[in-house]
């Protein structure tokens, strides 16, 4: 009878025994979970924020490239340097000049090496019984930055806030740094009958002159119509852009935005 009692106490024993280590395990297991999917949690935050940052470091490495190949591409002696892209995602260097500048109006001056296709194309349209000049030419820096801010004060006095005036400036006048303007190779050139730098501008026959034959002489259209969405700038029938003869008839023909060509 004694040993029957004896033998339940063991058994009882025994079971709490087995129940607690169990218990024990189901409670480190359980414990280990929660650390498991704090730290998993951790690591993801941690990923995350470490891809953002990787992701925002080639961004800049990326344009760093642009930047400094842009002033390379430019500067450089082989052919390449007529296509050189400049535009708000491809920016050139601001510290960059053309090495040569030729004046070629009063306080006109663009790269030497466009500056007898442009006089060429100027002097032809004169004969052909045209009247138009250059309004503006090679721009550095600082000088794409005080016709920025003016146009930028003139949507605010509109009564534009500074942001979207500042995104509604950016459409027709190129934030500086990213401005062809800078590489000497791109010039506004606008009929003396009619000067207003607006699309009835494209109108004029000295724009139609220039439109139909400016391929001819190495240029382009730089920012034509229907075409922002790719060039980022609105319709300029007044800004031509020096890209060599072979680009400018593809260009002319293929109707592209040097944007396009480029990637073709
Ligand atoms: N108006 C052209 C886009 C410029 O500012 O370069
Ligand atoms: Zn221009």
């Amino acid at each position: 009878m004694r040993k029957v009692k004896v033998q339940k106490i063991k058994k009882l024993f025994l079971s709490g025994v087995i129940l607690g280590v169990l218990a024990g395990i189901l409670f480190t297991v359980l414990i280990a979970n929660t650390v498991i999917s704090k730290k998993e949690a951790q690591y993801k935050k941690e990923n995350s924020s470490l891809t953002e940052k990787t992701e925002a470091l080639s961004l800049q490495v990326s344009k760093v490239n642009a930047t400094s190949d842009n002033a390379a591409v430019l500067g450089g002696n082989d052919d390449g340097w007529s296509l050189a892209l400049v535009n708000e995602s491809h920016p050139l260097d601001i510290s960059y000049v053309p090495a040569e500048l030729v004046e070629i109006e009063s306080e006109r001056s663009v790269d030497a090496r466009v500056a007898e296709p442009l006089q060429q194309m100027l002097a032809d349209g004169a004969a052909a019984g045209l009247s138009m000049y250059v309004t503006s030419a090679y721009r550095d820096y600082e000088y794409q930055r005080t016709v920025f801010n003016a146009t930028m004060n003139d949507w605010i006095n509109q009564g534009y806030k500074p942001l979207d005036a500042y995104d509604e400036t950016k459409k027709s006048v190129a934030v500086p740094g990213t401005s062809e303007h800078a590489t000497g190779l791109a010039v506004d050139i606008i009929s003396s009958e009619y000067e207003a730098l607006d699309d009835r501008q494209g109108d004029t026959d000295e724009q139609k002159w220039l439109m139909e034959h400016c391929w001819e002489y190495g240029f382009i259209l730089r920012y034509p119509q229907d075409k922002a969405a790719i060039t980022g700038i609105i319709y300029e029938p007044w800004h031509y852009r020096y890209v060599g003869k072979e680009a400018a008839k593809e260009i002319y023909e293929q109707d592209l935005t040097l944007e396009e060509y480029l990637q073709q």
